[in-house]
């Protein structure tokens, strides 16, 4: 005879990313259909790190910018947190987008006026933080990627790879709970992408984020816990 089960007072934390038979469809020039994503369903529980790899228009930007909220399926659900995309407004999803999710480009998406402490601060400050509470951060991150020395330089004086380790800063500083990067290292030599991907790993670790990051490198995807590949919209987990 089944038992109902035991409870015990606490109950687990929804997973950070889950897909539901996704599909995103874009309509082709000729009038058809293009399926950029085909009936992709997973479960990232909260913690892990998940490279995707894939050829060129295999889907891989187009399933982050839907994890991300960025962009609407055509078919099926994505939750994050537990919080249903489809149900929420643009709004709320802008605003659950700004809590929960941390989002590294591959062109970094600095603002070119701004110096690096500035660009770090940027999501802080948008939140309405308390100033002495953002520059602590600010300098606590900057210092974790070694470029303290740089906080006043203008952000174009920077190279890519350290652009990318201020992107990163930018990306954890309100701690999301999933981060989101889409070849955060397709810009970079083969030197400098092995020591981004590292740092992004380690800080996302340390601050108990999940990860998912697209990249082209096997090398580099194998440092993650799990390796999915898409193969046309499809997903293979
Ligand atoms: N806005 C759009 N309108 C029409 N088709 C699109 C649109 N965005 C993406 N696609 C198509 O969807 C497919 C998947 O594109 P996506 O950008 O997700 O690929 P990708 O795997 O990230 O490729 P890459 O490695 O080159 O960045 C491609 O065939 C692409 O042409
Ligand atoms: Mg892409």
């Amino acid at each position: 005879m089944p038992h109902d089960p035991i409870p015990t007072g606490k109950s687990d934390p929804p997973s950070s990313l889950v897909f539901r038979q996704v599909s995103k469809v874009y309509d082709d020039s000729l009038g058809g259909n293009r399926f950029a994503l085909r009936d992709v369903s997973f479960d990232v529980p909260t913690g892990s790190r998940v490279a995707i790899v894939g050829r060129s228009g295999s889907g891989k930007s187009t399933l982050l910018h839907l994890a991300a909220g960025i962009d609407v399926p055509t078919g099926g659900e994505v939750l994050i947190g537990g919080h249903n995309l489809g149900t929420l407004s643009e709004r709320s999803r802008t605003l659950l987008r700004r809590e929960q999710i941390g989002l590294i480009f591959q062109f970094f998406h600095l603002l070119p006026h701004l110096s690096v402490q500035d660009n770090v601060a940027l999501p802080e400050l948008i939140a309405g933080q308390e100033m002495s509470e953002i520059t602590r951060r600010v300098s606590q991150l900057l210092e974790r990627v070694g470029l303290q020395d740089r906080s006043q330089d203008n952000i174009q004086k920077l190279s890519g790879g350290e652009m990318q380790r201020v992107a990163i800063c930018r990306a954890l500083i309100r701690k999301p709970p999933l981060l989101l990067a889409d070849e955060p290292t397709g810009n970079l030599d083969d030197a400098n992408s092995r020591l981004v991907m590292e740092m992004m790993l380690k800080m996302a670790a340390e601050q108990e984020s999940t990860l998912i990051y697209v990249t082209h490198s096997g090398e580099l995807a194998d440092l993650a816990d799990q390796v999915w590949s898409l193969h046309s919209g499809i997903l293979e987990t």
